[in-house]
C-alpha cells in the first residue's frame, strides 16, 4: 500500500503525519507499507519512520551517483538518506517533464544500481482509452521501460497501473477496469519473463483510491496493491487504506 504525496507538505507536517499514521498501521501485517514524500522531507520521513513498518520512497531519480546536474537527485543520495524505494515514470512526470519508455528504463537500471526497489508507473490516457488502445499503451510502456530487464531484475519490480484519466479526479477505474488493465499488463510479463515472473509479479492500482473504494478493488485477484495521491496526505485516510481488510 503505497502512497504519492506529489509536491505537497513541509518537513514539519511529515513529522505530525507519521506521529499520528504510525501508530494507526503499526498492528498492519497483510502488506508493505511505503509513503513516498516530496525529496525535501525524506531525511525527515526516514528518520520519524525507523523501528516502524513503514517504508520511505522517493518520487523520481536521475542515473548515475554523484555529479554536475543542478537541481538534480541520484539514486545513491537517495539511498543514503534512508530510502527503499523509489517512483518512476509516473504520468505527470511523462506528462510534464517529457520522460519517456527509454528514461523509465533507464530510471529502472539506475534505480537497481543504488540498491533502491523501482515502482514503475503505467497508465493510458483519456484518449487513448477511448481509441481502444488502452492495451497498446500499456503493452507499449511495459516492453518500453521494462522489457529489457534481466530476470533477475524484473523479479524485484513493482508496476503501477495509473489511468491518466482517474488520477487526481474523482474517477476511480471501476474494479473490472483496473483488473482488465492489470491483466493485461501480466500476460505481457508473461510473454516477456515467463509465467512464474508473472505470476509474482506485484502490480498496485493507482487513481482515486480512497478508504469507501479500497476494498472493491483490493477484492480483484489482479489487483496487489494501490498506489495512493490525495487520499495518502491525511494520516487517517491513508491508515484506513491501509487497513482495509
Ligand atoms: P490520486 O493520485 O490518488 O490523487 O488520484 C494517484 C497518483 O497519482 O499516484
Amino acid at each position: 500500500m503505497a502512497g504519492n504525496w506529489k509536491m505537497y507538505k513541509t518537513p514539519d507536517d511529515t513529522k505530525k503525519f507519521f506521529e499520528q499514521f504510525n501508530s494507526l498501521v503499526a498492528a498492519a501485517q497483510h502488506c508493505e507499507i511505503l509513503i513516498c514524500p516530496p525529496a525535501l522531507d525524506l531525511t525527515t520521513a526516514v528518520a520519524a519512520t525507523i523501528g516502524t513498518n513503514v517504508q520511505i520512497g522517493a518520487q523520481n531519480l536521475i542515473a548515475g551517483k554523484e555529479g554536475a546536474f543542478t537541481g538534480e537527485l541520484s539514486g545513491y543520495l537517495i539511498k543514503s538518506a534512508g530510502c527503499s524505494h523509489v517512483l518512476i515514470g509516473h504520468s505527470e512526470r511523462r506528462q510534464y517533464y517529457h520522460e519517456t519508455d527509454e528514461s523509465v528504463y533507464e530510471k529502472t537500471l539506475a534505480a537497481f544500481e543504488a540498491g533502491l526497489k523501482p515502482v514503475v508507473c503505467v497508465g493510458e490516457k483519456l484518449e487513448d482509452r477511448e481509441a481502444g488502445k488502452t492495451a497498446d499503451v500499456l503493452i507499449r510502456q511495459f516492453r518500453g521501460g521494462l522489457g529489457k530487464l534481466t530476470p533477475e531484475l524484473f523479479a524485484q519490480v513493482v508496476v503501477a497501473y495509473e489511468p491518466v484519466w482517474a488520477i487526481g479526479t474523482g474517477k476511480t477505474a471501476t474494479p473490472q477496469i483496473a483488473s482488465d488493465a492489470h491483466a493485461v499488463i501480466r500476460k505481457e510479463a508473461a510473454a516477456v519473463f515467463g509465467a512464474a515472473a508473472a505470476k509474482s509479479l506485484r502490480i498496485l492500482y493507482g487513481g482515486s483510491v480512497k478508504p469507501d473504494n479500497v476494498k472493491s478493488l483490493m477484492a480483484e485477484a489482479e489487483i496487489n496493491g494501490v498506489l495512493v495521491g490525495g487520499a495518502s496526505l491525511k494520516a487517517d485516510s491513508f491508515a484506513k487504506i491501509v487497513n482495509y481488510l
